[in-house]
């Protein structure tokens, strides 16, 4: 067997049906440029996708470390340190170091979920009782921004499904949270949970600023934020949503997003509903 060596190109696909004719390995099913091209397409985009992530990622991580870099540095050059500096010096690296922190742990999430060694713990779990803890948990923050946030629950029994609690948890609280972020003072934040043939359905809608339909299925990429400086500013890495995407696709649920610019925004998710609607104790 011939092993081809291919050249560290960024257009992967291409580099490698071009070492293909060079070596004479015109196999029968690359009779046509063209046809190799599409044939080598999916391998292409997946190359490329990878050497955006590693940038976007290494781009992030340098963030943080050049912050704590330059607040060394500053206070390295003062000859004289008072306390109070000291401390609020602390506190900068803390908290740049916190969001290091958690962008990492972000990152081995996603990492374990790629490699199906993420543990998901299925109980039965109740969705009326998360949504009504995910609302105390939220509510300091929408008032903060001034914005009202309600929820409707139309089941009448309480509604379970099998799933990693806090997982579930998670997910809810990232979609809750962009709502808030997004949504400009004065608007609102709705959660409903209902149930449609064999699915708890729950959707978050917001009066926010809306996403453009172009930018509705890429803002499930890693690291992707519509806008840079906006959510950069609110802590936001861009992880939140494709982590909330991981968690749906290992619980076997669905994602739907419905907006229109200026108007608002609703995420629609899908779990399928635990055939107890009690927990069995
Ligand atoms: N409810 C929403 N309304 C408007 N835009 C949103 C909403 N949720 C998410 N987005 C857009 O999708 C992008 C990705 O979201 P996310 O992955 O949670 O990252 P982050 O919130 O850290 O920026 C956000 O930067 C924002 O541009
Ligand atoms: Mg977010």
């Amino acid at each position: 067997m011939k092993v081809l060596l291919v050249e560290d190109e960024p257009d992967l696909g291409a580099s490698i049906v071009r070492k293909l004719h060079q070596e004479k390995y015109i196999v029968d099913w690359i009779q046509d440029g063209d046809e190799a091209w599409l044939a080598m397409r999916p391998i292409d985009r997946s190359y490329k996708q990878m050497q955006q992530f590693t940038s976007d990622a290494s781009h992030e991580l340098r963030t943080p470390l050049a912050a704590i870099n330059a607040t060394v540095e500053t206070i390295l050059d003062l000859e004289h340190l008072s306390e109070q500096e000291a401390r609020d010096t602390l506190i900068s690296i803390r908290r740049q170091n916190n969001r290091l922190a958690c962008l990492v742990q972000d990152l081995l999430l996603l990492s374990r979920f790629d490699q199906k060694t993420q543990v998901t713990d299925r109980q039965p779990c109740c969705l009326n009782d998360l949504i009504t803890d995910l609302m105390e948990e939220f509510s300091a923050l929408a008032s903060n921004a001034d914005l009202q946030i309600s929820s409707s629950l139309e089941h009448p029994q309480p509604l379970y499904v099998l799933a990693d609690e806090d997982q579930i948890l998670r997910l809810f609280s990232n979609l809750i949270a962009n709502a808030i972020k997004y949504t400009p003072a004065g608007g609102y934040v709705h959660i409903t949970l209902k149930r449609s043939t064999s699915d708890a359905v729950i959707e978050v809608k917001d009066t926010g600023i809306g996403i453009l339909p172009q930018e509705q299925v890429r803002i499930f990429d890693r690291f992707y934020r519509i806008d840079t400086a906006r959510s950069r500013s609110s802590g936001g890495s861009g992880l939140g949503l494709a982590i909330a995407k991981a968690i749906i696709e290992a619980h076997k649920g669905s994602i739907e997003v419905q907006s229109q610019l200026g108007k608002g925004s609703s995420f629609i998710v899908r779990l399928p509903a635990s055939s107890v609607e009690e927990p069995l104790l």
